[in-house]
Order: structure tokens, then sequence, then C-alpha cells
């Protein structure tokens, strides 16, 4: 700890103004981290496993945006749990948590084994993804067409929760080309709960198998959130979340009423500051204060990373939308997508990129006023 705070130090400099104020926000951070385990399992924040996104750098940002929100990794496949470097493919950091495995897959063995190294390694959670419906993944029978297999997942869940302590949950969708109907979706509910999983969030969309891209896909067709209540209120024992087009504070609030929770995805990765404004919504804490405080972590974070070699631009590229819809987002965004690639071992980037953003704001005409508490 104290090793941690000397280094967090060293990246603002000596004789910073911001140097106390940011010492006490790592405290704090550290703090609601750990409060955090010790709250799991809450769900009503959560967010989505998203491929190429959802990485360990991202959920580390989120994290500290978020210290509440239950947090999943992008799909890892039983092949490349049981083969691969579980380092690179299932590490994370210990401030993660809570923090789920999403695994992909279709044989029960397989998954099983793959949820027992899960657990080992220190995951909260074990999620099935029955979503993704990209050609790959139907090549594989897992994901989205799973769907058309009730039985096969109610098979795939019992093995997992014969191998761990920890929860195994399903992602869904409402069903797959015309397998769509409210009757299909609660049927496969129902016959997946039998294996005893009591937890279903829901992508509250169909997924076609042919002829759309999985972005399409995500779009195209339509949301039926009323789907989701409709299957609470019929099944109150389960727990129910919420997924698909949730992009403001109000719009992931209300379902709270009724729902167990809300799942973020694309909202939460392209204007992250929306996460910290629902943890002080929903859990009435803050992760930190302002998104210049989160700037100062990620850079001590980066500090410690491009140490042991990641380059500065993997973890950059997760905090692009941290100043979105802000005057100055635009000169942050670029800043850092030109300078990142650059000195790939500069890991005061984003300290740079504030200013830069900052000096910006501070010139244009009838610009609001930058905050004094600058990190330099
Ligand atoms: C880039 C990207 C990658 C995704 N990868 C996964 C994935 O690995 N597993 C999964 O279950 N869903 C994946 N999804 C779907 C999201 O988890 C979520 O269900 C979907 O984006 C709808 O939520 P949203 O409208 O809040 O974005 C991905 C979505 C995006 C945008």
């Amino acid at each position: 700890m104290e090793d941690s705070l000397k280094s967090f130090c060293f990246v603002l400099g000596s004789g910073s103004a911001g140097k106390l104020l940011l010492m006490v926000s790592f405290f704090r951070f550290r703090i609601a981290a750990m409060d955090n385990t010790s709250k799991f399992p809450d769900r009503r924040l959560n967010v989505a496993p998203m491929m190429d996104w959802t990485d360990r750098h991202c959920r580390y940002f989120h994290r500290i945006l978020a210290p509440s929100a239950l947090l999943y990794t992008e799909m890892v496949t039983t092949g490349a749990v049981l083969h691969g470097n579980l380092e690179r493919l299932i590490g994370f950091n210990p401030e993660e948590h809570p923090l789920a495995l999403q695994l992909g897959g279709s044989d029960p063995a397989d998954l099983a084994e793959s949820a027992r190294i899960a657990q080992e390694y220190g995951y909260d959670e074990i999620n099935l993804n029955v979503g993704c419906p990209s050609d790959r993944v139907q090549r594989g029978r897992f994901g989205a067409c799973l769907m058309l297999e009730p039985a096969l997942v109610r098979d795939c869940v019992s093995a997992m929760r014969d191998a761990v302590e920890i929860p195994v949950t399903v992602k869904t969708r409402l069903g797959v080309d015309d397998c769509f109907s409210y009757d299909y979706f609660s049927n496969f509910v129902d016959e997946v709960a039998k294996s005893g999983c009591q937890v279903f969030i829901v992508h509250a969309r169909k997924a076609l198998l042919a002829g759309l891209s999985p972005k399409e896909n995500r779009d195209v067709p339509e949301l039926h959130h009323d789907w989701v209540y409709r299957l609470k209120s019929e099944r109150p024992e389960l727990t129910i979340v919420l997924n698909g087009g949730i992009t403001t504070k109000a719009q992931a609030i209300e379902p709270l009423d009724a729902l167990d929770g809300v799942m973020l995805g694309r909202a939460a990765y392209h204007t992250p500051w929306l996460l910290a404004g629902l943890q002080q919504e929903i859990f009435g804490s803050r992760g930190v204060e302002s998104r210049e405080e989160a700037v100062g972590i990620m850079t001590r974070y980066i500090r410690r990373q491009s140490a042991e070699g990641v380059p500065v631009k993997n973890i950059s590229r997760h905090v692009l939308g941290l100043f979105q819809g802000l005057p100055g987002a635009r000169r942050w965004r670029r800043y850092i997508s030109e300078n990142a690639h650059l000195d790939a071992g500069n890991d005061r980037l984003l300290l740079q990129a504030l200013d830069h953003m900052q000096r910006g704001i501070a010139i244009a005409p009838g610009s609001v006023a930058v905050h004094e508490n600058a990190l330099e």
C-alpha cells in the first residue's frame, strides 16, 4: 500500500497543490473498492461484457467511476480458458471486484472445467453467453443460437453450478429468428431455471442469425423492454437484469423500481461519466469527485502498467469518452488519439491531454471556466 502511494505521488510531482487532494481521493478509491466486495451481489448496476472493449484496463477505469457496479469481462471461449494463456485471457486487477467472467461455449464438461478455473482465479461470478450472434460463435454452436436449445443450456448451467460455489448466471436475448414470442422466451428461461440458475440478464431484443452483422444485431431488431418487465412480474423469485438501449441516467434508474438491475453497454463505454452519476444516484456514494480526479488515478495506473510493458494506448483508448458532452471533449479525444502511439512510454499522456484541453477551453470565446484544481 505504501509503495503504491509513493508511486502515485511520483506521478503528480513534488510540491503540487493538487497532491493532497489526490492522495485523499486515492485512499477513498481504495476504500470504496474494498467495501464494494462485501456488498456483492448487488446487481442494480452492471457494465456489459463487450468484446475488445471491456478488457482489464477498461474495467479498472469503470471501477473508479462506479465502485459498486458489477463488471463483466469480454466473452472468453472455453477453448481459450482450457488451452490458452490464462493470465493474458482472464487476468484482472484486484480492484476490479466484483467481477464476472463471461464464458462462451456449449459443452457442459468444458464449461464446468472453465468455471472451476475461473473460480480458482478469483472471479465472483460466471456468466454464460446466450446472446452473441456472430458467425464464428454460431460455427462453435454457442452464443445466441443456444436459445434454440434450452435443454442444452440447462445442462450446461447445471454442470457449471455443480463445479463452483460462485453464482452462475445467463445473459440471453428474447429469441432468435422465428423462435420469437413472449412464450418462447419465458419457456426458455423456465427451462434454464431448472438448473437452479436464478439470475438472467436480458438483452431485450431478438437476434437474427443470418443476414445481420453483430453490430446490426445490436440495433436493428426492435427492443421489447416490456417482455422483461412481464417476466419479472410473473417470476418474482428470479433476479432479472434489463439490458439494451439504456443511454441516460433516467432510463437506468426507472427500471429499478420493478427489476433487479440494469446493464449498460455502449453508453457506459462512450459516455463513462454516466457511471459516476449512476453510482451516486443508486448507491448514494461516489467513486471519484470529478473527471480530473479520475484522470489522476488513471495516470497512476498507466504508470504502473507501462512499467510492466503495457503500451499506453492500450489503456488511454478507453478514456476517450470521459469528457463527452463537455466543452473541450474533442480536444481531449484528439490529443490522446494523436499522441498515444507516438511515445509509447509516455505515462503522463492523460495529464498532458487534460492540460491541452483546459487551455483550449480557456481561450475559446464564451467558454466555461476551467477547474482550478489542475493536476500540475
Ligand atoms: C463492441 C461490443 C462488443 C460486445 N461483446 C459482447 C460479448 O462479448 N458478450 C455479450 O454477451 N455481449 C456483447 N455485446 C453486447 C452487449 O453486452 C450488450 O448486450 C449490447 O450492447 C446491448 O446493450 P447496450 O444497448 O447498453 O449497448 C457487445 C457489444 C458491443 C458494442
